[in-house]
């Protein structure tokens, strides 16, 4: 048992009770975002002439030297130690004597973990952004490829209207890039340092919070010392944006789930996918399964905090430390996620003759033949009931719109002609959609150029 605070008590700690309330195991991560801290705030106490300058550059070559034998190995962070804040301290003091007992001058492990947590949540964010713009690009990059690829567009999971496989790449480069979108927002909305918070009421040393901060790369001191070292507010939003991107990763999943089945055979990716131990014919998407579930994971971590923030009093409590595990958890499933995904994308064989044939079927272009007769003249209610009873006729017969013979169309109205069938084919179906985001070559045309200017801009 190591811990700073011993004084006033007259008995042990007994060890399971060290042990709950410990976080070493977990907040060692963050070493690297406590060390800066200090390093700012000791050269902020020297600035102030709190520390003299000889007493900033003993613990500043202490800290340096800490970190550099964290990283190489050579010094390792023992569990013994009640926290990352205690290790650094007291190895500190191990190493340089009485002026590292000076470190924790106008500052309070509350302040000083709001800060190590922002830093830490600042830096993941950058890196789980970096990954949505590889995953973008990568989706971008399909859409290039596949202006005409015709497949069918679905709701309810039934064969709706033709679209392209680069409009539906499209819809899923909207849900990443407002994904993006969130997380430059909430690096915007965190970027505030709550050193110099103190326990909760500030201190009374003349400390420069303005100079802190922007050592630290933020954009001013948090204005409140008590929702300063309480508010996790940021760490709230970010599981949020997380589980929303998830849920973008989840639904994408799904249709790669179903894209793979037997029935539709639309995909194949030998590399993510896996076999069976019993049934040698088996290929399974586990990969797109496995990011589908853990969704689950992040949806968990969004829920665990907003139920351990709702009951906490100002300012700081302990409860406050169960912020850390599952926002860890959330930031490496995303991170795992995003990754995995986007190497499968890239991998991925579209099995186009598959998709077009598909796309043929399933009178996805009754629509078509509803408009044309609209544009004879037609009610589009009329029109609509027409169509209908073509495709009664043509599912008796078993045979798609386009085979169907003249005679039979003008059985049911007149207004048809042979310029039906070049209206209702596939491509013209497709292409003569060219409103703002349709699936028409030139209007996908016009998307895609966009999509590469933000890309270029992102
Ligand atoms: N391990 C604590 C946490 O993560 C650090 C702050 C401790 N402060 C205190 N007053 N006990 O929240």
């Amino acid at each position: 048992m190591a811990q700073l605070w011993g004084g006033r008590f007259t008995k042990e700690t007994d060890q399971l009770v060290y042990n709950f309330n410990a976080s070493i195991t977990f907040d060692k991560r963050f070493y690297k975002q406590d060390i800066r801290g200090s390093l700012a705030h000791v050269a902020m106490l020297a600035k102030q002439g709190i520390l003299t300058e000889e007493e900033k550059e003993q613990i500043t070559d202490g800290l340096n030297g800490i970190l550099k034998d964290v990283e190489s190995g050579k010094l390792e962070i023992s569990d013994k130690y009640e926290d990352i804040h205690s290790f650094v301290e007291a190895t500190l003091i191990d190493r340089i004597g009485d002026p590292g007992k000076k470190l924790h001058t106008g500052r309070s492990r509350n302040d000083q973990v709001a800060l190590d947590m922002k830093l830490f949540t600042r830096d993941e964010i950058q890196e789980i952004d970096a990954q949505v713009k590889e995953l973008l690009e990568v989706i971008l990059h399909v859409m290039e490829e596949n202006v005409e690829t015709y497949m069918p567009g679905f709701t309810h999971l039934q064969k709706a209207q033709p679209i392209t496989l680069a409009h539906h790449m499209g819809a899923y480069f909207e849900m990443f890039r407002r994904d993006h979108e969130r997380l430059k927002d909430i690096s915007k909305r965190m970027n505030t340092c709550p050193l110099g918070s103190g326990a909760l009421a500030g201190t009374t040393y003349p400390l420069d919070r303005e100079y802190t901060a922007e050592l630290l790369g933020f954009d001013g001191p948090t204005l409140n010392s008590m929702d300063g070292v309480s508010d996790r507010d940021y760490l709230l939003e970010l599981l949020s944006a997380l589980s929303i991107m998830m849920m973008h990763l989840s639904r994408f999943c799904e249709e790669i789930c179903i894209w793979n089945s037997n029935e539709y055979r639309f995909v194949n990716d030998d590399a993510y996918s896996t076999g069976s131990s019993i049934m040698p014919q088996k290929k399974n998407p586990d990969i797109a399964e496995l990011v589908r579930g853990k969704t689950g994971r992040v949806y968990g971590a969004l829920n665990a905090l907003l139920t351990t923030m709702k009951g906490i009093p100002l300012a700081y409590n302990k409860d406050m430390q169960e912020d850390k595990e599952w926002a860890f958890d959330a930031m490496d499933t995303a991170k795992g996620c995003i990754t995995l995904f986007a190497g499968m994308l890239k991998t991925m064989q579209f099995n186009k003759d598959r998709m077009e044939e598909s796309a043929k079927h399933g009178f996805t272009n009754a629509t078509d033949a509803a408009d044309y007769l609209v544009n004879h003249g037609v009610p589009f209610r009329d029109a609509h009931g027409i169509v209908g009873k073509l495709v009664l006729t043509c599912i008796e017969k078993k045979i798609p719109l386009d085979e169907l013979p003249l005679e039979e169309y003008r059985k049911i109205s007149p207004v048809f002609e042979e310029d039906i069938y070049k209206a209702i084919d596939l491509e013209t179906c497709v292409n003569k959609r060219v409103t703002i985001g349709a699936p028409g070559k030139d209007a996908m045309a016009k998307s895609i150029a966009a999509y590469q200017k933000y890309m270029e801009e992102y």
